[in-house]
């Protein structure tokens, strides 16, 4: 990672970084939304799959229970979260690669990947973060190559946009105002995507997740 490169670690602050996978468990419904992206992803058994923002390595791992012949590599931005994932992943016994991200490039070359995930990453993400790292995941996705994302999307009614409020006063307004506003479909499309879809919406305790589906076309 470049010493420049800026985000927000997992809970804001790194001395947090460690409760993230219980709270994760306890807040929002983990496994519920993971299982589904991994269900709308359809991993297939030679596919060439990247989670970017790979986090913990939680849903990679649950990637790999599903489709052990599949190759899985992440990429994240934050080294301290990194450490996490290799321990995870050295314990889980599953071959996954891990890189860091400087924040601009992804470290692979272009089409490489089937299938694109990224799960609860975008709203971490400027407007100008969202436009660069989604060029990238086209550039390195093959043709007919799939994009899944799961994230905070339009609240599906007023609790849930109430409970939002807390993820905002948390994670910051600039960043995730694109995602309660409804506008990641509309940013994706502009970096060159087609057919791209909202296939599900999950509640959880801290808002409504969103589950979007974009594929590159030939
Ligand atoms: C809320 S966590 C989600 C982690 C994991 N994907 C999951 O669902 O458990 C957000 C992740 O996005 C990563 N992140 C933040 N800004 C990023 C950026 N500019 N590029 C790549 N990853 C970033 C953080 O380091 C963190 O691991």
């Amino acid at each position: 990672m470049t010493k420049n490169a800026k985000f927000i670690p997992v809970l804001k602050f790194d001395w947090l970084t460690r409760f993230f996978d219980p709270l994760m468990k306890l807040t929002m419904s983990e496994k519920k939304f993971k299982k589904a992206l991994l269900l709308q992803a359809d991993i297939k058994d030679n596919d060439i799959i990247l989670d970017f923002g790979c986090g913990t390595a939680t849903l990679m791992i649950m990637a790999k229970k599903e489709a052990p012949k599949a190759s899985i590599y992440g990429v994240d931005v934050d080294p301290n979260v990194l450490k996490i994932a290799k321990n995870k992943v050295k314990n889980s016994g599953y071959e996954i690669s891990l890189r860091a991200y400087d924040g601009i490039s992804l470290p692979y070359k272009s089409e490489t990947f089937d299938k694109v995930l990224s799960s609860l990453v975008f709203h971490h993400l400027t407007r100008s973060q969202k436009e660069i790292v989604l060029k990238e995941i086209y550039r390195t996705l093959k043709f007919g190559g799939e994009l899944h994302i799961a994230d905070f999307g339009r609240a599906s009614n007023i609790f849930m946009r109430g409970m939002f409020l807390i993820i905002q006063l948390f994670d910051g307004f600039i960043n995730t105002s694109d995602n309660v506003n409804g506008l990641l479909p509309e940013i994706i499309r502009e970096a060159g995507f087609d057919k791209v879809i909202e296939h599900k919406r999950i509640m959880t305790l801290f808002g409504t997740i969103s589950l979007y589906r974009a594929i590159k076309l030939l």
